[in-house]
């Protein structure tokens, strides 16, 4: 690929991720912005440092991706930006300004949808100096790694996800019984455990946790301690790359190929407030 002149890109990890520099994105050239967007295809993630992102830079940056998602839950999008979500421990005026905690616990976005968003980006507004890192799993890299009779099992096998049940089990981030609209807005949904990406046909592990309640045709523990097993498998060191926050920062992930997980930090010393953003993705197969 050639790339536009001042662009560098260099592995986050080998071969999964990339660290796009020498770019300035709200003045940059459609061409340079074109090959962001490749790399990203690519690679599977990209991080791009030093960026002031207005919340009119964001969308602009977002929709070279494809159309922004709508977020499930409404009540912390920015006023006036209704596809910026905001992640914050910050209390303004007796009132938490974003979702705390929102993204502990091992996932892929949007999986209690029947088409889960394509892609995540996390732009930093502010994060504490130590914790608060995001860690991204390489699930090509894990299912790659897997012995031939392994993947022959995993193979056809389906997940059930589930909003309510998610919502009502959560570990961190604020339970919550869904309203009767809410849980008819987003009834359960089944998809491949093995998740072949569109652009070119390559395979990722694609286990999430929170919202599987069952391993289709595996029902009970069997079927749930075999889910624990690919998601340990998968977030071994070697498949996984740790962001450590700078505010800033700028870092999306293609949901398609991937598992994440934010990580918890001191919230009675630090502040972190993070804008979130989603493109709409496809139906997994
Ligand atoms: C998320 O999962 O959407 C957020 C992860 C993080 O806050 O690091």
């Amino acid at each position: 690929m050639t790339l536009a002149a001042e662009l560098s890109i260099t592995d986050l990890k080998p071969g999964f991720g990339a660290r796009i520099q020498g770019i300035d994105l709200p003045t940059a050239s459609d061409a340079a912005i074109d090959d962001v967007v490749a790399t990203f295809h690519r690679h599977g993630a990209i991080v791009l440092r030093d960026q002031k992102m207005t919340p009119d830079d964001l969308m602009r940056f977002i929709g070279r991706f494809g159309d922004p998602e709508d977020h499930t839950q409404t009540r912390f999008t920015l006023p006036g930006y209704p596809k910026i979500f905001i992640l914050s421990n910050r209390i303004v005026e007796g009132q938490p300004i974003g979702a705390h905690n929102d993204g502990v616990g091992w996932h892929t976005d949007y999986s209690y949808k029947p088409e889960p968003v394509m892609l995540t980006m996390l732009y930093a507004v502010e994060v504490p100096e130590e914790g608060s890192d995001t860690l991204l799993a390489d699930g090509c890299a894990a299912w790659n790694a897997l012995p031939a009779d392994k993947q022959a099992m995993l193979e056809g096998l389906s997940l059930h996800h589930s909003y309510k049940h998610f919502m009502a089990t959560r570990a961190f981030g604020d339970k919550q019984t869904l309203s009767p609209e809410m849980e008819a807005a987003n009834p359960d949904v089944e998809h491949p455990l093995i998740r072949t990406h569109p652009a070119d046909g390559r395979k990722a592990l694609w286990p999430s946790t929170g919202t599987v309640t069952e391993v289709i045709g595996m029902p009970g523990p069997a079927g749930l301690a075999l889910l624990d097993e690919l998601v340990e498998f998968m977030t071994q060191e070697q498949f996984v790359y740790r962001h450590k926050w700078k505010a800033g920062d700028l870092l999306m992930w293609d949901n398609r190929c991937t598992l994440h997980t934010g990580t918890l930090y001191d919230d009675t010393k630090y502040f972190r407030t993070m804008h979130r953003l989603w493109v709409k993705g496809d139906k997994p197969y």
